[in-house]
């Protein structure tokens, strides 16, 4: 693939989306970087040398259950976290509608990384899910300026950040690294909370497993991605 020197968001998207139908092999490493159409996403602390009592920096992203078919996105060290995927069309992609999807349950079906800007106070954090369906269309890894390097979690003008909490589901005594969402003016930035660091989520390299017949997934519009190769590359 040649890429021009100039490229543009739309013809980016074109060429990562048109290389996404040539998927044989898990990933691909040649050319100037690696592409994957499967990817983990891995967190390092932006600006930040506070110390929380659960690990965020190198820490993938994975759901905690929370209900039938409800997670809350939560970022953990010592599992190997979920395989997500961007999904959407050619046009979806120029369009900014994809979403970033995971599989689960059994057959497996779609969970989607859902984000929640609060609409009446966007600087308030809230927590992101990885749900049973689409989640959040708009949800996708930002490419980076330059290049096909690879982007970062990207939603609207979102930024985001992780916080040493417990969640309801499992009692006070349990410690998650719970992702959340917030917006912020450039001018006059958010204090984050003492428990909080903010966080960049990137994509590392993943192949994606073969769907099972049966699945009520699809990996039809599963998109190729720039992403690392290894969180060695990213931390
Ligand atoms: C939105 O923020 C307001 C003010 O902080 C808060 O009262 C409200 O509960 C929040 N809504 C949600 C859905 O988090
Ligand atoms: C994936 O993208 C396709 C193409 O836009 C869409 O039809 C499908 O509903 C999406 N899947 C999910 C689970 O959101
Ligand atoms: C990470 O997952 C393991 C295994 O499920 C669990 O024991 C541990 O408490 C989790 N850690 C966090 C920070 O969620």
């Amino acid at each position: 693939m040649i890429i021009p020197r100039h490229t543009t968001k739309a013809v980016l998207a074109a060429l990562l989306s048109a290389a996404s139908f040539v998927s044989a092999v898990p990933f691909d490493t040649r050319g100037s970087g690696a592409s994957s159409t499967g990817f983990k996403l891995i967190a390092t602390i932006v600006n930040s040398d506070k110390k929380l009592s659960v690990p965020i920096q190198g820490a993938a992203l994975e759901g905690a259950h929370v209900g039938a078919g409800l997670n809350t996105a939560v970022l953990n060290i010592t599992t190997p976290g979920e395989i997500f995927y961007q999904n959407g069309t050619a046009e979806d992609v120029r369009a900014g509608k994809v979403n970033i999807l995971t599989d689960g349950g059994t057959p497996l079906y779609p969970y989607g990384i859902g984000i929640y800007i609060n609409e009446t106070s966007p600087a308030s954090p809230v927590a992101a899910s990885i749900n049973g369906g689409s989640g959040t269309l708009g949800v996708s890894l930002q490419a980076a300026k330059t290049g096909l390097a690879p982007g970062i979690l990207h939603y609207g003008a979102a930024s985001f950040m992780a916080c040493d909490e417990s969640l309801a589901y499992y009692g006070p005594s349990w410690k998650f690294a719970v992702v959340k969402a917030y917006e912020t003016d450039k001018e006059k930035p958010i204090a984050i909370p003492e428990n909080c660091v903010q966080i960049n989520l990137h994509p590392l390299c993943a192949s994606l497993p073969a769907l099972p017949a049966g699945s009520v997934s699809s990996h039809e519009f599963a998109n190729r991605i720039p992403c690392f190769e290894s969180v060695s590359d990213i931390i």
